[in-house]
C-alpha cells in the first residue's frame, strides 16, 4: 500500500469541540425572526375512521394560529418513499396509534402542544391486526392489499428437500426478536422557512437530506430548485433518521406554507417513541442440514418482519435480511422465503444492520445447535463452512480477495482463549460462566435492490487562502463522516488536515447522493471526493513542482508530497504556497465528483447473482455470566474482529466498534418495547431500558484490513458491522454457561430462567 499522511491516522474529530462544549446547533437550537411552532395531533387508537377534526376549543388557547390538515396539501398526498402508501396526513383512515392526523401552529411550542391536546378528533374504531404472523393468515383483517404483504423475496438454489433427506445431521428452530428503539439523544425535528419567491428552505435533523427534498417538494408541489434542505447537526440517527425526517420536515413545511412564516416542529420523546420508525420485530423458522463430516449442505429459511402500518423501508430492510439469511457460509442448496407483513403498529424502518441482526440471531444460534449435533466445536464447525476468497455466497456471488472472515475467526478464537474456555464448565456458587461465538458478513452499500440510488456527489473548493471546503450528499450523524471525509480530502490534495472543512449537507450544493445508510458514506462520498479532488491535486502538484524548480531545487530528484508539504532536492514548498501559485495562474480550484457503484447482477426471481459490490466481515466471542437462581445474565467481555477494509481513522473505528457492540448487546439483553391491544405501553426511557456505559462489557477489538481495490484508499464500510453478531454470540454463551437455549430476543432473565428449568 502507498504511504499515507492522513488516512489511517487517529486525527481529531472535526465536530468534537462544538459537541463537547455544547455550541453545536441542533434543530431545536436554531431561531428565526417570526418563528412559529407546530405540534402534532395524533391518533389515539390503532386503526380509526376519521369522522371530523375540529379546532373550536384549540382556538381559545392564547397564541393559537391555525390547524393544518390534509386539505392544506397542495401536492399529491403521498409521501414519496419506496411504495407511496403513507399519506403526509391521513384523509379518512389512520392506521396506528401515534400517527399524525393534523398539526397545530401557535406562537410558542407550549401553546402549540396545549392547543393540539384540545383539537377534537371524532372517529370510529376499525378492526385492526397486531401480530405479523396473524396478519399473513387468510382470515386476517386486511389493511394492505389482499394479503397484508408489503414485500416478499426468495433465494432458491439446488434441491433443498433432497439435501435434507440425505443429511447426516439436521436442525430446525423458531426464533423471534423484538423492536429496537433508536434512542438517539436528539428527537426528530425540523424548521421550515418560506422564501420570498414561494420556495421553501428546511433545516432538518436527518441522515437522508435528499429524501427530505423529495418529500417537501412533493407535499408543497414545488419544483426541486425552489426547495433547499440544510442538514442540521444531527444528534444520532442509527437508521431512525433515514425515512421519517422527511415526514417531519414535510409537516413543518406545510405549516410554514400555510402561515407564510417560519415554523419549527420538534418532537417530544414520547411521541418520538410512538410514531418514529423502529427496528422490525422479526420471526424466523430456520433449518440447516450437514453431511457426516460436518459440511453444511442445505439451508431453509422462512423469515417474517413486522412492518407496521405503512411499508416505508420494509422492502429494503427485508431484502438485506434475505440476502444474508443463510449466514456467511458455503451452502449448495438454499430455499429462503421472506415476508414483510402489515400490522396496525408503528411503521418500522432502518436500524443499524438493516434486517440482518434479526435473522443473524436465528441462524447463528442454530449453527451452534448443528455443531453440537455433529459433535464439533462451534468454531471448528464454522471454520469448515465459512466463506473464503473465491467461494460463492448463497446467491452465487463469487467473493474477491477482500474477505478476511476466517482470519477474523482465528483471531477471536485465539484472543478469547476459546479452545480452553469452551469445554471447561465454570460454576461458582450460583454463577455460571460461558462463552459463545458468531460470525457474520455485511454487504456494504445499497446493493442490487437500491442500485438506482447508489451514487454520490461531492464538491471540492480550494480557496485563495488554501482553505478547503467540501460538500457531500451524505450526512454526519455521530459516526464521524465529517472527519473521515476530511482525511480523504487532505490525503488526495496533500492539504493539511486542519485546512479541510467538510460541511453538513446542503441539498443545493451537491446532486442527490442517495441515503446515508448501509455504511456507504466512506465508500461512496469518499470516492466522489477523490474524483473531485484529483484534477485539483494535479494542478497543485504541477504548480508546486514549478515553484520548487524556480526556487532552484535539484530537478534530478523526484518530488515527494507528504503531510501538506512538497519536497524536492532539498527544497520544500507548502500547500498554501502551491495553492496561491495556482490562483496566480488562474487555475480552476473547484471541482465536482460523482461516484456510481459498480453493477450488480442479482435477479429477484430466484435470488441469484451478485447482491452487493463488496462485503465487510465480523467475528464475535462473548463471555457471559448467568445467575442460575434468577436467570439474570451479564455480558462480561466481547472479543470482536472486523474486516472493513482499510481503516481511515483507527480511533473513530474503535468508537464505532464499541458503540455498535453496546447497542447490539442492549438489543440482545434489555430492550423490550411492549404493545398491548395496538397501543405502545412503554414509550419512555423509564420503562424502556437500554444499556448505558455503566453496563458496557470489556472490549477486545481487532481489525484485519483486507484492502478493497475500489474503495477510497482501499476502505469498505464499517458503521453497522459491529452490531450484527452480538446477540447470537451472547445467546450461545448463555447456552454454554448453563444449558439454557433462549430463542427470543431480548434474552430476559425470565426467559433464561424458564429454559433453565428444562435443563
Ligand atoms: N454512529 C453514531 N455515532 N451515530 C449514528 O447515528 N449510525 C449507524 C452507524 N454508526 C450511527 C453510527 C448506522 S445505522 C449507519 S448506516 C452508519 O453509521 C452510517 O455511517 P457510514 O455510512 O459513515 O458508515
Ligand atoms: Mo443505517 S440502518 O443503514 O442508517
Amino acid at each position: 500500500m502507498e504511504k499515507l499522511s492522513f488516512v489511517g491516522r487517529s486525527l481529531p474529530r472535526k465536530d468534537a469541540l462544538i459537541k463537547a462544549v455544547g455550541t453545536a446547533q441542533y434543530a431545536a437550537d436554531r431561531d428565526f425572526a417570526g418563528l412559529l411552532h407546530a405540534a402534532a395531533v395524533r391518533s389515539p387508537r390503532p386503526r380509526i375512521k376519521i369522522l371530523s377534526i375540529s379546532d373550536a376549543k384549540a382556538r381559545l388557547v392564547p397564541g393559537y394560529v391555525t390547524l393544518v390538515t390534509y386539505k392544506d396539501i397542495k401536492g399529491v398526498n403521498k409521501w414519496p418513499v419506496v411504495m407511496q402508501d403513507y399519506p403526509f396526513l391521513p384523509e379518512k383512515e389512520a392506521r396506528f396509534a401515534g400517527e399524525t392526523v393534523a398539526l397545530v401552529v401557535a406562537d410558542s411550542a407550549r401553546a402549540a402542544k396545549k392547543a393540539a391536546a384540545l383539537v377534537e378528533l371524532k372517529y370510529q374504531e376499525l378492526p385492526f391486526v397486531e401480530d405479523p404472523l396473524q396478519a399473513l393468515k387468510k382470515d386476517a383483517v386486511k389493511i394492505h392489499g389482499k394479503d397484508n404483504v408489503f414485500s416478499s423475496f426468495v433465494i432458491k438454489k439446488g434441491s433443498v428437500d433432497k439435501a435434507f433427506a440425505n443429511a447426516a445431521f439436521t436442525v430446525e428452530g423458531e426464533f423471534s426478536t423484538n423492536y429496537q428503539v433508536h434512542s438517539y439523544l436528539e428527537t426528530q425535528g425540523a424548521i421550515a422557512l418560506p422564501e420570498a419567491d414561494g420556495g421553501m428552505t428546511v433545516h432538518s435533523s436527518t441522515q437522508c437530506p435528499f429524501y427530505v427534498l423529495d418529500a417537501v417538494a412533493a407535499a408543497l408541489a414545488l419544483p426541486y430548485h425552489k426547495v433547499k434542505i440544510l442538514q442540521t447537526v444531527t444528534g444520532g440517527g442509527f437508521g431512525g433518521k433515514e425515512d421519517v425526517p422527511a415526514l417531519v420536515a414535510s409537516h413543518a413545511a406545510l405549516c410554514a406554507a400555510k402561515t407564510g412564516r417560519p415554523v419549527k416542529l420538534i418532537y417530544g420523546r414520547k411521541e418520538d417513541f410512538q410514531s418514529m420508525s423502529k427496528r422490525h420485530p422479526g420471526w424466523a423458522k430456520v433449518a440447516y442440514a450437514a453431511d457426516a463430516k460436518g459440511n453444511l449442505t442445505a439451508c431453509r429459511v422462512k423469515y417474517v418482519l413486522d412492518g407496521g402500518a405503512y411499508s416505508t423501508l420494509s422492502a429494503i430492510v427485508l431484502w438485506r435480511g434475505t440476502v444474508h439469511a443463510a449466514g456467511p457460509y458455503k451452502i449448495a442448496n438454499v430455499d429462503i422465503q421472506t415476508f414483510a407483513a402489515a400490522t396496525n403498529k408503528v411503521p418500522c424502518g432502518a436500524f443499524r444492520g438493516f434486517g440482518q441482526p434479526q435473522i443473524c440471531f436465528a441462524q447463528e444460534s442454530l449453527i451452534d445447535e448443528l455443531a453440537e449435533k455433529a459433535g464439533l466445536d462451534p468454531v471448528q464447525f464454522r471454520l469448515k463452512n465459512l466463506l473464503e476468497p473465491g467461494d460463492k455466497t448463497v446467491t452465487g456471488q463469487k467473493l474477491n480477495s477482500s474477505c478476511g472472515l476466517k482470519e477474523l475467526v482465528q483471531a477471536v478464537r485465539k484472543r478469547s482463549g476459546w479452545d480452553k474456555k469452551v469445554n471447561s464448565l465454570s460454576v461458582k456458587g450460583d454463577i455460571a460462566t460461558g462463552i459463545g461465538f458468531s460470525a457474520a458478513y455485511y454487504g456494504v452499500g445499497l446493493g442490487a435492490k437500491g442500485r438506482y440510488l447508489d451514487r454520490a456527489g461531492a464538491l471540492v473548493n480550494v480557496y485563495k487562502d488554501s482553505s478547503v471546503a467540501v460538500n457531500v450528499g451524505n450526512a454526519e450523524m455521530g459516526q464521524g463522516a465529517l472527519t473521515v471525509l476530511a482525511q480523504i480530502t487532505a490525503e488526495t490534495l496533500n492539504a493539511p488536515y486542519e485546512s479541510v472543512r467538510v460541511e453538513e449537507v446542503d441539498s443545493s450544493k451537491v446532486p442527490d447522493s442517495g441515503p446515508t445508510v448501509a455504511s456507504r458514506t466512506t465508500l461512496m462520498s469518499g470516492n466522489a471526493i477523490i474524483e473531485a479532488a484529483t484534477p485539483i491535486r494535479e494542478r497543485v502538484f504541477k504548480t508546486a513542482y514549478d515553484i520548487l524548480i524556480a526556487e532552484g531545487a535539484d530537478a534530478s530528484k523526484p518530488m515527494t508530497a507528504a503531510g501538506g508539504v512538497f519536497s524536492m532536492g532539498g527544497k520544500a514548498v507548502d500547500f498554501k504556497k502551491a495553492v496561491s501559485g495556482c490562483w496566480d495562474r488562474r487555475l480552476k480550484m473547484s471541482e465536482q465528483g460523482w461516484y456510481v457503484a459498480p453493477r450488480t447482477t442479482f435477479k429477484m426471481e430466484d435470488g441469484q447473482g451478485d447482491a452487493y459490490v463488496i462485503y465487510s466481515y465480523s467475528a464475535d466471542a462473548a463471555e457471559v455470566e448467568v445467575d442460575l437462581k434468577t436467570g439474570v445474565a451479564r455480558v462480561k467481555k466481547i472479543w470482536a474482529a472486523y474486516d472493513v477494509g482499510k481503516i481511515v481513522n483507527p480511533k473513530l473505528a474503535m468508537g464505532q466498534a464499541q458503540g455498535g457492540i453496546l447497542q447490539g448487546m442492549s438489543w440482545a439483553m434489555y430492550e423490550n418495547l411492549v404493545y398491548k391491544n395496538g397501543i405502545m405501553v412503554n414509550p419512555n426511557f423509564t420503562d424502556y431500558v437500554i444499556a448505558t456505559s455503566a453496563d458496557k462489557p470489556e472490549y477486545d477489538i481487532t481489525f484485519i484490513e483486507k484492502p478493497y481495490a475500489e474503495g477510497p484508499y482501499k476502505a469498505k464500510g464499517m458503521g453497522e458491522v459491529p452490531l450484527i453478531g452480538v446477540a447470537p454470540a451472547v445467546a450461545n454463551a448463555i447456552r454454554n454457561a448453563c444449558g439454557a437455549r433462549v430463542r427470543s430476543v431480548p434474552l430476559l432473565p425470565e426467559k433464561i430462567w424458564k429454559e433453565l428449568k428444562k435443563v
